[in-house]
């Protein structure tokens, strides 16, 4: 299970992922919207239906990036609840500061899911929307997620995975190889996107993820395939 490496040692794939989110992050709303069609918006609204938070809870939201998740958690437990959101990218934490000016109960951090300054047991949700591709070692992500959750906390993972149906599979690789094309014209460079459709290549399928939720203790997991799977929700808990 070595496939997120690639091609980089971690140095090398930090230094890359911080430069693909600097070139991007003005236009990384936008350009969900194109890549997706409009679908990272459900597939969001998904994960936070499924995760369906109490109110007077704690949100860790990993990889926050321009904000979707912190807001969408925000919205289901009406403004009665705090949000930790936590990114590398201050260029992505800028924006999602302005998008949400309104809220109060947000704490910006700039970090790395690899190792987090927060003590244990902390946390009633981990969430990591499109984040955990993008992190070089999976099993340092998982236990601190698992280490900062409360027991009877709960980890919910949004991420491209893989399509099960074949002749859906050649459409959506068809599609990805387009990806780069569109990222020139959109934004001025194909270079970030050759690195997306990469590194969606490249990560865990369902079960696999699924299999190393369970040896960082995840109890009960469980993953939903929307799309087909272009992406799966992954959701486990803390005992
Ligand atoms: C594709 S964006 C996802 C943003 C947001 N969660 C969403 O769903 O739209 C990926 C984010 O992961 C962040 N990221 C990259 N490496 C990370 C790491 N090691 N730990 C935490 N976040 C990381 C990037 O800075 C970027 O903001």
């Amino acid at each position: 299970m070595e496939k997120l490496k690639m091609r980089f040692n971690n140095a090398e794939k930090k230094r890359l992922v911080q430069k693909v989110f600097n070139k991007v992050f003005d236009k990384y709303d936008l350009m969900n919207d194109i890549l997706s069609f409009g679908s990272h918006r459900l597939w969001k609204r998904q994960m936070m239906s499924w995760l369906s938070p109490n109110t007077n809870t704690i949100l860790l939201d990993m990889a926050s990036g321009t904000g979707d998740i912190t807001k969408l958690f925000l919205k289901h437990v009406k403004n009665k609840g705090l949000v930790f959101a936590v990114d590398p990218n201050l260029k992505m934490l800028e924006i999602a500061k302005k998008k949400l000016s309104k809220f109060q109960n947000i704490k910006w951090y700039l970090g790395d899911a690899e190792k987090l300054n927060f003590k244990d047991n902390y946390f009633d949700y981990y969430s990591i929307s499109f984040g955990l591709r993008n992190t070089n070692n999976i099993n340092c992500v998982l236990s601190e997620a698992y280490r900062v959750l409360k027991p009877g906390g709960r980890f919910i993972c949004l991420e491209f995975s893989k399509i099960k149906n074949y002749k859906f599979k050649r459409l959506y690789d068809f599609y990805s190889k387009n990806i780069p094309k569109i990222g020139n014209l959109v934004v001025g460079d194909d270079q970030p996107y050759k690195y997306l459709v990469e590194s969606i290549k490249n990560f865990y399928s369902q079960d696999e993820l699924a299999i190393l939720m369970k040896k960082n203790n995840f109890y009960k997991v469980k993953y939903r395939n929307l799309n087909g799977g272009i992406v799966a929700i992954h959701s486990g808990w803390k005992i």
